[in-house]
């Protein structure tokens, strides 16, 4: 490729892992969060937020069958997680891997003001000793990463600024040029969030702006797309907007901006769920693979947080005699994104139960 600096080599090698990733049917589990966001999810069950409950947790789901690798591609880690062991005595990581599962890693540091941008908006940061972080992470066995950027809408208060679209734009791809240097596939997260009382053409309307603007930078840092993951948000309406939309107007809008403004050379596309009831999530990810009006050559799966683990821990509840169930409750999941990714899941999402439930977080840090 002209002017890329990685050899032959590293682009097979990356190629190669971001395919495995999202081989038909896979998607990603993003067991992520950081330790400053665990503490809302184990308030609600009544946990402490230690060490220990947090290697509890992930073990949870980890170990939930021995064919999790039919239904997910990759996991991605928190920094902590990366170095726990699970019941079994085994690094994650390693057991993870054992059960062919490809490793990521979160190596963003979460979000700041962005100065000279309109209020409340933000920019990530962690580029400072990412190189060295990647390094150290690749070594260590990750094949991927993730960097979520967060852009806000607010037509009144002019959210998303010019300024929030370009400045996340290029730290993102700083970021994704710095973890290829290092074999690692970055995962490019720009998520526009669902809080907000404006409708679907706005979201539409926002999240063409932002990919486009994403790939230009992309292309300016000389990124090599097919070593990457697009990780967007669907196109919904805001959380707070009366006029709410179908599953099949929100399979459509998406696909149509995805069509639009995402190089065919990328290597799949995995969907955040943004605070959408687990149900809605897989109704609406279905609705995407199954609509046949836009062009759409990538393969189209979750990385989901919420929506994959949200019932397997209200369910769990800290309690040691209900991981078992907690581990049904989240396999069950699984199989529905599965199938969703291929457009062949049948749920209607009417009688969903606890899955129905919405996960919305205003102004949600992960
Ligand atoms: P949700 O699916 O909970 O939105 O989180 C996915 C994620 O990784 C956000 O960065």
């Amino acid at each position: 490729m002209a002017n890329s600096p990685l050899t032959e080599a590293q682009r097979t090698n990356l190629v190669k892992n971001a395919s495995l990733i999202v081989a038909p049917g896979k998607g990603i589990l993003a067991a992520d969060e950081s330790n400053t966001s665990v503490p809302k999810k184990f308030e609600k069950i009544h946990i402490e937020n230690n060490e220990e409950n947090r290697r509890l947790y992930r073990n949870m789901f980890f170990s939930a069958s021995p064919e999790l690798s039919k239904y997910i591609g990759g996991i991605i880690f928190f920094d902590e997680t990366f170095y726990q062991k699970g019941d079994n005595g085994q690094l994650f990581r390693d057991f993870v891997k054992s059960i062919g599962i490809q490793v990521g890693i979160k190596v963003d540091k979460g979000v700041k003001p962005l100065e000279g941008g309109a209020p409340g908006e933000t920019i990530t940061s962690g580029l400072e000793d990412l190189d060295e972080r990647c390094a150290k992470y690749s070594k260590e066995g990750a094949v991927f990463t993730k960097w979520r950027n967060v852009i806000h809408i607010n037509v009144a208060q002019g959210k998303p600024s010019d300024k929030a679209i370009y400045e996340n734009a290029r730290i993102l791809a700083e970021y994704a040029f710095i973890c290829q240097k290092n074999n690692l596939v970055p995962i490019v997260e720009p998520e526009v969030l669902q809080d907000g009382d404006h409708d679907m053409h706005v979201c539409q309307e926002v999240t063409e702006k932002v990919l486009a603007a994403q790939y230009k930078a992309l292309a300016d840092h000389k990124v090599f797309l097919e070593g990457t993951l697009l990780k967007p948000n669907m196109v919904t309406p805001g959380q707070g907007c009366p006029k709410r939309a179908t599953p099949q107007e929100i399979g459509i809008a998406t696909a149509e901006t995805l069509s639009r403004r995402v190089p065919p050379a990328v290597a799949g596309i995995v969907f955040l769920s943004g605070g959408q009831s687990e149900e809605q999530a897989t109704v609406n990810l279905n609705e995407i693979n199954k609509y046949k009006g836009a062009r759409k050559p990538w393969p189209l799966t979750f990385s989901f947080g919420r929506a994959l683990q949200e019932s397997a821990l209200m369910t769990w509840a800290g309690k040691p005699e209900n991981v078992k169930n907690g581990q049904a409750i989240f396999l069950k999941r699984a199989i529905a994104n599965h199938l969703a990714a291929e457009g062949k899941y049948t749920g209607s999402g009417a009688d969903a139960g606890a899955a129905g439930q919405s996960l919305f977080e205003a102004g949600r840090v992960y």
